[in-house]
């Protein structure tokens, strides 16, 4: 399917976006070019959007590759960027934030509050003993306070690690230990479809039995009216301490390459892996791609609907937003509530220009039906975009006709936590989407589709999805796990970085993203490992082995799918069913449930003793059964289909 625009014009002549006409064509064909002319250049260019405390003179320094690093002798705050530097002149009383609560209540907080505020809670930090380098666990609902505790980190050089408040206190308790976090930041609780979210129950079982020891004290936010138990000499309220808390705080210089944050991601073996991102390189990543790929204005109001504990969060709702010195809109709560055009009343209320979702949403809003956008006024729309899986073709029409109206190009985003930033993306000024295709490399990102011999592949042909050369906004390392680190990324192709996604080119160049190679799942644009949720499910006194997949799934993307073998002396029941779900969740949280688990006395295994999950799926979604030659015993496989066709078929 392909769709060609005029530009921003139509074939009957109108102008649709006056925003978005030529000016954005010629936008993208000067990046474009210049990019192509050099690289580097380019990127040095882009630099300049940032105040730098001290410019740099080395635009990159690759000794040392690939620990690459970016405007190495540069010097720069991340909170002054977005914040102090707009309070000089108009947007002092621009909006920052607009919040937007489940329950229906609103908080503006302009330029100047939100200066304010970070430099109070600066203070607060400061006051509680944090210092340059050290880190701060965030584990808050989608609230202003949110991203005032991340830029009062970055203020004053403390990395910040976001947990995602949908995990449980099990996940928040290993994240805690590998960071070493000293000061754990919370909330009283959080708005889920009207009901509460016992963030504080869950750092408390997270924290009990000095389980957490690097952590001295707990911040509470309060959110809700609900009571909480409060443990002396531990916890203290949010508020009592901004009391008290000086006004300003000085921004700390710091190097182009000293860590601004660490960001826990699903790996596809073990624990998850604490993505550690710059402050140079990253800034210079998430400003560029903000202002170019969502032709973000003075006068736009922006809103992302990704939740702040994921990179989308990170680095589109508070840093690249706030750089550019945006609106950016904060909504707590979820889609359908209290009714199914919750998003739309939103847009229509905040008179939205700019909105980035993902293509689990829209599958959602396409079941529910097209009644709930079209009894809104969503004129004020822009520009769409998608990021967290590729985009169904139904999907993005839909999109595009129903919520854009005909009116919006939609920018499909691909991009990683690691990658910090966009990397492959249409520009608004390009005049023909093709709707499933992320299309293009950014300006001065050079991504190859590479064969197992890291040979380019030929047009219509899968292969790995690679990145030849070094950008700035990508990934340090992993924290505390150089090894790690060098092993998946940088070791399967010398010097080009392994996405372990798929992907193909089309006869026009354009990329079309396929999904994940590795064992990493993607569930409603939430990346999971299965190695994670197989070892929550082995944690059952009954279950001697697991094997986890992602199962198509018409909403959801993927949905996680399990294979169970049980000890001696258990046998299957819907009990045991209810007991591993929840298992999953306790460990891991809600996103991770499994769909369905499947009782089976063996595993498909290959000589050397690996599941053979690819197999597992095939039978998962009915598929005819891959290449079965490097089986152990070839006969295990068909009978679990047998069984499984029988049974859940
Ligand atoms: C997938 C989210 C296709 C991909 C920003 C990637 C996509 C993983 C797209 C990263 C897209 C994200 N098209 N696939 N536009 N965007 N993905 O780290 O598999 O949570 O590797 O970062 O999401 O997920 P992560």
């Amino acid at each position: 399917m392909e769709m060609n625009r005029q530009g921003n014009v139509a074939p009957d002549g109108e102008v649709l976006h006056p925003s978005l006409s030529k000016e954005a064509k010629e936008t993208a064909e000067k990046l474009r070019a210049l990019a192509q002319s050099d690289r580097l250049a380019f990127w040095g260019e882009m630099s300049k959007d940032i105040t730098w405390f001290k410019e740099w003179t080395k635009i990159l320094d690759e000794g040392n590759a690939p620990f690459y690093r970016w405007y190495y002798d540069g010097q720069l705050n991340a909170c002054y960027n977005c914040v102090d530097r707009h309070i000089k002149g108009w947007k002092k009383n621009k909006a920052a934030i607009i919040f937007e609560g489940e329950l229906g209540d609103t908080r503006v907080l302009t330029y100047w509050d939100l200066y304010r505020e970070v430099n109070k809670f600066a203070n607060v930090l400061k006051n509680l003993g944090v210092k340059r380098g050290e880190v701060v666990t965030i584990y808050l609902p989608m609230i202003p306070e949110a991203v005032i505790a991340m830029l009062a980190c970055a203020r004053i050089g403390a990395l910040h690690s976001v947990v995602f408040g949908g995990f449980s206190s099990d996940a928040l308790k290993d994240r805690i230990n590998d960071s070493g976090a000293k000061i754990l930041v919370t909330a009283n609780g959080g708005y889920r479809r009207g009901k509460p979210v016992p963030l504080k129950n869950n750092a408390d079982t997270a924290l009990q039995g000095n389980q957490c020891p690097s952590i001295e004290k707990v911040v509470v936010v309060r959110h809700t009216p609900d009571d909480v138990p409060m443990e002396p000499g531990r916890d203290l309220w949010y508020s009592d301490l901004m009391n008290e808390a000086g006004l300003y705080c000085e921004p700390e210089v710091m190097d182009a390459e000293d860590p601004l944050f660490i960001l826990y991601s699903s790996g596809t073996t073990g624990k998850p892996k604490g993505i550690l991102h710059s402050t140079g390189g990253y800034m210079v990543g998430v400003h560029t791609t903000t202002k170019y790929v969502f032709d973000c204005k003075d006068d736009d109001v922006y809103w992302c609907t990704a939740d702040i504990g994921w990179i989308t969060g990170h680095s589109y709702i508070v840093y690249g937003p706030l750089s550019n010195g945006a609106t950016t809109v904060l909504y707590e709560g979820s889609p359908d509530y209290p009714a199914q055009d919750r998003f739309w009343a939103i847009i229509e209320k905040f008179g939205v220009s700019l909105f980035y979702t993902a293509p689990t949403a829209i599958r959602l809003f396409m079941r529910w039906g097209e009644q709930y956008p079209a009894a809104h006024d969503l004129s004020s729309l822009r520009l769409l975009a998608s990021v967290g899986e590729p985009i169904n073709p139904e999907a993005w029409m839909w999109f595009y006709k129903h919520i854009g109206r005909e009116n919006c190009p939609i920018m499909d985003t691909w991009w990683q936590t690691e990658t910090g930033a966009h990397l492959v993306t249409p520009l608004p000024g390009d005049t023909s989407f093709k709707p499933g295709a992320a299309t293009s490399p950014f300006p001065g990102v050079e991504v190859d589709i590479f064969d197992e011999e890291g040979n380019s592949v030929k047009p219509g042909e899968q292969g790995y999805l690679v990145v030849k050369s070094p950008w700035p906004s990508m990934l340090r390392n992993l924290y505390n796990d150089s090894e790690r680190f060098l092993n998946t990324y940088w070791n399967q192709f010398k010097g080009v970085y392994l996405s372990g996604d798929s992907a193909k080119r089309d006869e026009d160049g354009a990329i079309w993203v396929i999904g994940r190679v590795d064992d990493v799942i993607n569930v409603s644009g939430h990346r999971l490992g299965t190695a994670e949720i197989e070892s929550a499910l082995v944690e059952h006194q009954a279950v001697a082995e697991a094997a986890v997949i992602g199962k198509k799934h018409e909403l959801k993307g993927q949905a996680v799918s399990a294979f169970v073998t049980l000890r001696e002396g258990f046998t299957g029941s819907d009990e045991l069913i209810a007991e591993l779900k929840q298992l999953v969740v306790s460990k891991i949280g809600a996103l991770a449930r499994p769909e369905d688990i499947f009782f089976t006395s063996e595993l498909p295994k290959t000589r050397s003793g690996k599941i053979m999950r690819r197999l597992l799926r095939d039978i998962a979604e009915g598929k005819v059964l891959g290449d079965t030659t490097t089986l152990m015993d070839p006969e295990i496989i068909s009978s679990i289909k047998d069984k499984y066709d029988k049974e859940a078929g």
